[in-house]
């Protein structure tokens, strides 16, 4: 079942979204070579509770961090721990809140300090799809057109384009229905309409689109060992457009 949101829901997923973007915001600030994944998640937990809020992905499914750090050929879902990033790395940040009952959920790829052109050209197309992602988010259009959207880009640059793990409804859960695949068919798929709200998350690989999750159950990594870069933002289809809410 698909729940649209009232604007009295949408007000809440947009103060959970709000303090997810301030978090994403000063992790980039702390983003530097010699930090280890575990300061930042530290950093993040104190932060999100500082602002009211809990954070989302701790306790979810037994994961026991704020964040979700994954450096370089992890894909999603990497644990923080004693690992120190190195000059030249890309780390995945994704972050989710949840206040007054409601979630918000955003992801961010950084570089730490200089990297090469192919790890920021990945980065920049990863930003672009999931910006063309959000421009469908539009009352009448469908979610195979969201989709789509997210596809043509990685196409664009033949990144791999990763398929075990989507997009999603979200709002009084971290996941709801719809699924939102990145990749898909125009004109296909439920209707968009106000109040729908969805965290859309492309993930693109330079190499393979295959992954593989590791054993400690939760990192996700491409199966060839390239690198891969994850964007992610809460977005509310509204009258007047789309509304991204993890932004500042
Ligand atoms: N943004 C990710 C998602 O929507 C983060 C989930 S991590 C988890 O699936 F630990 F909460 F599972
Ligand atoms: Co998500």
């Amino acid at each position: 079942m698909i729940v649209l949101k009232s604007r009295e829901e949408l007000a809440k997923i947009r103060k959970a979204s709000k303090i997810v973007a301030v978090i994403l915001k000063e992790i980039e600030e702390m983003i530097r070579p010699d930090v280890t994944t575990e300061e930042l998640d530290r950093f993040a937990e104190e932060r999100i509770r500082s602002l009211g809020g809990v954070p989302a992905f701790k306790g979810y499914r037994g994961y026991q961090a704020t964040l979700c750090t994954s450096i370089n050929e992890e894909v999603v879902h990497g644990i923080p721990s004693k690992r120190s990033l190195k000059n030249g790395d890309i780390i995945g940040i994704d972050c989710g809140a949840i206040a007054d009952g409601y979630y918000g959920d955003a992801a961010v790829t950084f570089p730490v300090g200089q990297i090469s052109e192919e790890s920021a050209k990945l980065i920049q197309a990863t930003r672009k799809a999931l910006e063309s992602g959000i421009q469908m988010m539009r009352v009448g259009n469908r979610l195979g057109d969201v989709s789509y959207a997210v596809q043509c880009q990685g196409d664009a640059y033949s990144y791999g384009i990763v398929m075990d793990f989507v997009g999603h409804g979200i709002g009084r859960a971290l996941h709801e229905e719809p699924q939102v695949p990145n990749y898909g068919s125009p004109h296909t798929g439920i209707r968009l309409s106000p109040g729908l709200v969805l965290a859309i998350e492309p993930m693109f690989n330079l190499g393979t689109h295959l992954v593989k999750v590791l054993d400690d159950g939760w990192t996700a990594v491409t199966t060839d060992g390239r690198r891969s870069a994850h964007f992610e933002h809460t977005v509310a289809v509204t009258e007047s457009g789309p509304e991204v809410l993890t932004v500042l």
